[in-house]
């Protein structure tokens, strides 16, 4: 019924449906950062949460779940593959990462991205209460703000993007950049990670709409022939940065950190990456930096292990199985050419983990690596930091994720800089532990006073502004 104040429309519900090898149907955490942001500012507002489940074909009645109620929007196997595989991420993801792999365009892929646009637009309009507050996530539903509108002008629409909002000269390149400038311009509020992602947006809407930006807003004409504003601005999104801290104080995350530090036979330094198997995520120059360490002795095994946990990920999209391959054809010439009875120089997990679990390595972790090509943010930097209640610890990062233009004491690098990032590693192993702390107090400082509660609230305030 249309009776909710407060919508979120993202292309996955918060959990995915996983029908197991012996047929029993389990729900599980979805991956990935949006989940991670959003799920803490649902369960406390009492709203509706709209998005696939996951699964082909399937859309169970609306339920309610952890103080929310999810509705699940159906999508066929060929929508899975032109809309989500297709049109989502062979198209929208690489081309908004800087084309780090070579976007495809098919007009196929995106006729159904439209189709499935539409569907999302109208469980939208049918679950939310007159003058509700709808809030559409990411690049998978970038047509949904002006379909939207189309069907229900009383909303007050925000729309937030979570990757990185490309440079004109790549956008332009899209052969449907109209429809999208178009459908994002249905919003009262345009949310980016970073500033520069807002300039460019408002800099298209010139190029392609003709609009005169004035500041950080442009005035659009509605069907109706009314004016409206539409305002784009930064947000960098965060994590629960109380609740990491906590659970990584909490003594059985501290007794589980210890039990795995045991395990990996108390090697003298322990290095970490958490990612998704994604190509955007620097994976590959990570181990070739490991490896020439090895090669010229800096490091040496048992004294040394890197844990690598790469996340499945979009597992029939071509890019991602050649990624794959390539990436644990690397782990296993370093482990052939490095490692020792019983003592592997890369422990790679092909596996999803827990919260819990990943805060355990966190704390476990002396250096961690996140080094992608380019991230809209990357939460697990914010989360390492979070997790390092003991003040221990350092953080590599890499210049082009969001997360760099907050956490200013990280151990900041050039990713596609190999000897760069392998001096860098070198200075994170043996860094001073005083000067360690205090970068780590500064970036704790920096994440506990932008949470995500403070994320979501700046958004919201400013969309309640918006058109007021
Ligand atoms: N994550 C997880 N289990 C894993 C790997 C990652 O729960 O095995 C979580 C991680 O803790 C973080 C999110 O997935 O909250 C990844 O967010 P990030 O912004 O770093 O990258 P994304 O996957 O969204 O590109
Ligand atoms: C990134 C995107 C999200 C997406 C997540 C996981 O965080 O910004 O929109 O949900 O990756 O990817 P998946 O394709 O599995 O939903």
């Amino acid at each position: 019924t249309a009776d909710r104040d407060f919508v979120v429309v993202a292309n996955r519900l918060p959990v995915d449906r996983v029908v197991r090898p012996d047929g029993e149907v389990e729900w599980r955490r979805s991956p990935g950062g949006l989940v991670t942001a959003l799920e803490p500012i649902m369960q406390s507002r009492d709203g509706a949460w709209i998005g696939w489940s996951g699964d082909v074909d399937h859309a169970p009645e609306p339920f309610e779940s952890d103080g929310m109620l999810l509705h699940a929007v159906p999508l066929s196997s060929k929508e899975v593959a032109r809309y989500y595989e297709g049109f989502s991420n062979a198209t929208l993801w690489p081309l908004y990462h800087d084309a780090v792999a070579p976007p495809e365009f098919h007009r196929s892929w995106w006729d159904t991205y439209v189709t499935v646009n539409r569907r999302f637009a109208e469980a939208a309009a049918a679950v939310a209460g007159q003058n509700a507050v709808v809030w559409i996530q990411d690049y998978q539903l970038q047509l949904v703000p002006a379909m939207l509108r189309a069907q229900r002008p009383d909303l007050r629409i925000g729309f937030f993007l979570h990757i990185p909002f490309p440079p004109t000269e790549l956008f332009m390149q899209l052969p449907w950049r109209t429809r999208i400038v178009e459908g994002l311009l249905g919003a009262d509020l345009i949310g980016f990670q970073l500033p520069g992602g807002a300039a460019n947006f408002l800099r298209l809407a010139r190029q392609l709409c003709g609009l005169q930006p004035h500041g950080r807003t442009v005035e659009v004409t509605d069907a109706d022939g009314e004016p409206r504003v539409v305002r784009a601005e930064a947000f960098p999104i965060s994590i629960d940065t109380k609740g990491m801290s906590d659970l990584s104080a909490s003594p059985e995350v501290v007794q589980r950190a210890k039990e795995l530090y045991s395990e990996l036979g108390e090697p003298k330094h322990v290095l970490l990456g958490v990612d998704r198997l994604d190509y955007t995520k620097g994976i590959s120059t990570r181990l070739q930096a490991y490896r020439e360490l090895l090669e010229d002795s800096s490091i040496t095994v048992p004294d040394t292990v890197l844990i690598q946990v790469a996340t499945p990920s979009r597992e029939r999209v071509e890019h991602y199985k050649a990624l794959r391959n390539r990436i644990e054809l690397q782990v296993g010439r370093i482990n052939g050419d490095f490692g020792t009875l019983g003592h592997p120089a890369v422990q790679y997990l092909h596996q999803s983990y827990g919260r819990d679990e990943l805060c355990a390595l966190y704390r476990v972790a002396d250096v961690m690596l996140v080094t992608p090509l380019r991230d809209g943010m990357n939460l697990v930097a914010k989360e390492y930091v979070a997790a390092r209640t003991d003040h221990g610890g350092a953080l590599v990062l890499s210049e082009f994720t969001g997360a760099a233009a907050e956490l200013r004491q990280a151990y900041q690098v050039n990713p596609h800089d190999i000897t760069h990032l392998k001096e860098t590693i070198v200075a994170a192993l043996n860094q001073d532990p005083a000067e360690g702390a205090r970068r780590m107090r500064a970036m704790r400082r920096h994440v506990t006073s932008h949470d995500v509660n403070h994320w979501a609230a700046s958004f919201l305030d400013s969309l309640r502004k918006t058109n007021a």
